[in-house]
Parts: C-alpha cells; sequence; structure tokens
C-alpha cells in the first residue's frame, strides 16, 4: 500500500452543519469533578464567583465549551434535586454511593450550577432521575427550571432567588438506564421513557429536547427497542456511551495513563477507532425508524478510561491525561464530525479531573491537558458546514494487525475559511498527504497542531507546557492541491483561506 496518504474533499455535497455540541463536557458528581474541581471551599484562595473557580471558568471560556451535562452519570440515578436547593447549611447530606462512598452536601445544587453554565456561557443539559426518582419529581425540575409565571415550583425558585426562568431544553430521561441507572432491559425502559417524557412538560420558550438514555457500545438491541417503541415526537435525540479501554477488562486493571508500551498504544488506538464501526451500526439502525434523520444521536459519553493515578481514590477516576489522549481526541471528532448528519451532540468524558479531563487542579495550581488543546484547535469546526470528505491512508500495522494511520475532516466556516482537520497515530512515522480541494478556491494556509517527543508525554504541575500548540509550517499549495508532511503522532488543523 502507498506510504502517502491521499484525501478529496468536495464543496457540493452535503449540506448540514456541524453541530457544536458535539464539543460538549460532561461534569458529575464525581471525585473531584464538581468538588474541587468547579466548586471549592471558601477558604481556598484563588479567584472565585461564590465558590466556582474562575481560573477553571476562563479556561473552558477560552474553548468554547457549547454544553455541560450534569449531575452525571450513575449519579444522577440517585440524584434528589431537592436536597440541592435552598440554603446551603440546611441541605441535606447523602451518600455518594458510586463513587467512592463519599458525603455529598450538596451544597452545589441546581443554582450553583446554572450559575456555572452562565459564567461558561454553554448550554446545561439535565440528567433527570429515572432509576429512583418518580415522574413527579422529574416534571418538578422541570417546572422549577422552567416555568416563568405564577406556580408552585415557580415561586419556590423565585423564594431561592431566581425570579425568571433559566429555559433549559437538553434534557435526559435516565442515565445507563441498562446498568446503573436501573439495570432494565429496553423494552421496560424504552415504556418508562414515555411516561417521564409525557410529563417534563414544555413550557413557554423551553421546548424540550429529550433525549434518551442509550446503549452501551454495541447493544445495537437497546437502539432498536428504543427507536421501535418510543414516538418521534417524544424524544429529540438518543444516546449512546463508549469508551476506549487501553486495556478491555471493565472488572480489572484497564492500563496506565501513563506507562504503556508500543503494543498497547496500538491497542488503544484501535480501540478509539471502533466508534466509527458503533456509529455506522447504531446509525443505520436509527435510519431505519427516522429515515429523515430527525433524531440526533448523542454520544453522552466518551473518551479513554485508564487506571487512576497511583496513589489516588479508586472511587475518583483521576488519571492523567498524555499525547496519546490528545490523537484519540482529535481522532473521536474527526469521526464525529463525519456523522454529524446524524450526531449531534457528544460529551467527552469528564471535564476537571475525571477520566480524560481538559483540565486538572491540585490544590490552587490548574493545568490544561493535551486534550484540551484538540478542543482548542477544534473549536474552528462549531457550527461550520460540513465538507464531504474522502481519506485513504497507509496502515499502521503491528503483529500482522492494520489499522488506518491517518483520519480527517473539514468544514467550511461562516467567514469561508476551509479548516480541516488531521491526525496521524502513526507513532514512527511521518506521513506525506496530498489532498484535492473540489471546487474550492484558496490562496493560503496555516496551520497549528500538537505533538511530542513521545507518545505518552503528559503535562504536569511542575512541567505544565511540555505539550500546547505550536504553529506548523509542513503544509503547502501546489497547484489547487493542497501538500502536508504529517508529522508521526500529532494532531494538526489547516487553515485556508
Ligand atoms: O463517567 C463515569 C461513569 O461512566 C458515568 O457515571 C456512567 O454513566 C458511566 O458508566
Amino acid at each position: 500500500k502507498a506510504q502517502e496518504a491521499t484525501i478529496s474533499i468536495n464543496s457540493n455535497g452535503d449540506n448540514h452543519i456541524i453541530s457544536r455540541h458535539i464539543y460538549g463536557q460532561f461534569a458529575e458528581h464525581l471525585g473531584r469533578c464538581i468538588y474541587d474541581g468547579f466548586w471549592v471551599a471558601d477558604t481556598m484562595k484563588v479567584a472565585k464567583k461564590d465558590r466556582i473557580r474562575l481560573d477553571v471558568v476562563e479556561a473552558l471560556k477560552k474553548i468554547k465549551i457549547p454544553n455541560l451535562r450534569w449531575p452525571g452519570g450513575c449519579f444522577a440515578d440517585e440524584y434528589h434535586w431537592r436536597d440541592g436547593i435552598g440554603l446551603r447549611n440546611q441541605r441535606p447530606k447523602m451518600v455518594n454511593t458510586n463513587w467512592g462512598g463519599v458525603t455529598e452536601d450538596n451544597s452545589f445544587g441546581t443554582h450553583e450550577f446554572m450559575e456555572l453554565c452562565s459564567l461558561l456561557n454553554a448550554e446545561p443539559y439535565i440528567a433527570g432521575n429515572v432509576g429512583s426518582g418518580t415522574v413527579e419529581e422529574m416534571a418538578k425540575w422541570v417546572e422549577y427550571f422552567n416555568m416563568p409565571g405564577e406556580s408552585p415550583m415557580a415561586n419556590l425558585r423565585r423564594q431561592n432567588g431566581r425570579d425568571k426562568p433559566w429555559k433549559v431544553t437538553f434534557w435526559g430521561v435516565g442515565n445507563e438506564s441498562w446498568g446503573c441507572g436501573g439495570n432494565m432491559t429496553p423494552d421496560y425502559y424504552s415504556n418508562l421513557y414515555k411516561r417521564y417524557a409525557t410529563y417534563a412538560r414544555n413550557y413557554p420558550g423551553a421546548p424540550l429536547k429529550k433525549i434518551v438514555s442509550g446503549a452501551s457500545e454495541g447493544d445495537y438491541n437497546w437502539t432498536e427497542v428504543c427507536m421501535k417503541n418510543i414516538p418521534r415526537n417524544q424524544m429529540w435525540g438518543l444516546g449512546l456511551h463508549y469508551y476506549t479501554l487501553p486495556i478491555r477488562n471493565w472488572n480489572g486493571s484497564k492500563g496506565s495513563s501513563t506507562q504503556f508500551d508500543e503494543k498497547q498504544y496500538f491497542q488503544t488506538m484501535k480501540g478509539t477507532l471502533f466508534m466509527e464501526e458503533l456509529l455506522n451500526k447504531h446509525a443505520a439502525i436509527m435510519d431505519k425508524y427516522d429515515k429523515e434523520k430527525q433524531v440526533a444521536l448523542v454520544v453522552d459519553e466518551w473518551g479513554i478510561w485508564t487506571d487512576v493515578e497511583p496513589g489516588t481514590n479508586p472511587g475518583f477516576l483521576y488519571q492523567q491525561n498524555s499525547l496519546r489522549d490528545a490523537l484519540i481526541a482529535g481522532t473521536n471528532l474527526n469521526i464525529f464530525n463525519n456523522h454529524s448528519d446524524r450526531v449531534r451532540m457528544a460529551n467527552l468524558a469528564q471535564t476537571v479531573n475525571v477520566l480524560q479531563a481538559l483540565i486538572l487542579t491540585k490544590g490552587r495550581q490548574m493545568i490544561v491537558t493535551p486534550t484540551y488543546h484538540v478542543f482548542d484547535l477544534y473549536k474552528v469546526h462549531h457550527d461550520a458546514k460540513y465538507l464531504p470528505i474522502q481519506v485513504t491512508s497507509p496502515d499502521y500495522e503491528m503483529e500482522n494487525v492494520k489499522i488506518t494511520s491517518v483520519n480527517a475532516s473539514a468544514s467550511r466556516d461562516s467567514t469561508g475559511a476551509i479548516h480541516i482537520s488531521l491526525v496521524n497515530i502513526n507513532p514512527n512515522k511521518n506521513i506525506p498527504v496530498r489532498i484535492a480541494l473540489d471546487g474550492i478556491n484558496w490562496n493560503s494556509v496555516t496551520g497549528q497542531m500538537i505533538t511530542s517527543a513521545k507518545v505518552n508525554d503528559i503535562n504536569t504541575f511542575e512541567k505544565p507546557n511540555t505539550i500546547q500548540l505550536a504553529k506548523f509550517s509542513g503544509a503547502k499549495k501546489e497547484g489547487n492541491q493542497l501538500v502536508v508532511e504529517l508529522p508521526s503522532k500529532s494532531v494538526v488543523v489547516l487553515e485556508l483561506k
């Protein structure tokens, strides 16, 4: 097979946009994501609004995170929202049974979350409690968020200091209802979904976009049953959860976030590329019931899941983040962009201090991870017009198994600029890439990149900038073609004007 990758980008294909909500985030009451990540002690000497850390907010604003999913995850199906409103010192405590058995003091609740979203300029995506909550409880939470006039819940909201409704529209009906959200069968869940969804009402100016708790990985039957049983007008989206595990073992070691050899790296990248097959297969089932693609496929949990950092609470899921994770982020985001006719929302798990985090904190210190830089680079794709793309790439091979080295996606923004994001997951070889642009006129190319000497390089509190954005000057114009020398283990985004 040729040692050169070839890409062709077409301007007259599809006409949809790449929703910015593909770049969404997820913040659960888990470990140090909310508490000690976003929400810190009164005594912590960092810039804060109330107890929200502003350095974290500023970093996330820079990459324009479009939405934030909350309060879980598994936590969502044990969360009772009424415990998280009113005077903080009078809020009941609970045990976070899913995550380390720690005491949850409910100091971060509905109002605090909505304040965080407003500081971030991000849309809230609420996960309602189906597993252990009632239909009435969910219905009243919607009323509390969204009822403008006089009503028991709107009045209670006012009593707690907020007059106007927040107009929250993204609404998840349960989480992982096949597992921690209630261990249900898809038949049972889809019937229950209809009950919860019926009473989750639309208030003026806030039509709900209800999202069905979706399949785990390749559970195609879950998607089939939900699509068959739930009417289109009761669902805006259908979820899907898929994590990349270096060692696919949910009950034991998943592999270290920093100590891995090339064989494990290869396995991990092969595992992450499986997202493509999952999206194709789940989307094909959705197409059977929804040819017009009205229902969004919402990948509301994705990312790499490794062992926790040595010495940290195993229930807190705190892991480091390496160049490998940046390549995983770039690859998955390219896959989502290329399926954006169906995938209209996704949420990286999780924003701060948990799993594939964008940000790590330690006391007053804060660092951004290699994954953060990918989200920074890719923000040019937010709400940009999708450009159809074909990629042929040399293989990356190990022990007779082959995976593709180069993946890519492309879009045109509202100013007419074209952006092409390229990932070379091969850790050993630079790859020449020839890009043909059909029907696109352009004059100049600039670029930015992320790479490092080793795939397991990381940013630390002592050396926070080992991996950062750098200028890329390996692309040149040859006629109307673009010729790129794509470095090994790199993510590159080019801008053509
Ligand atoms: O993101 C961590 C956990 O992974 C979530 O709580 C759950 O939904 C999933 O299993």
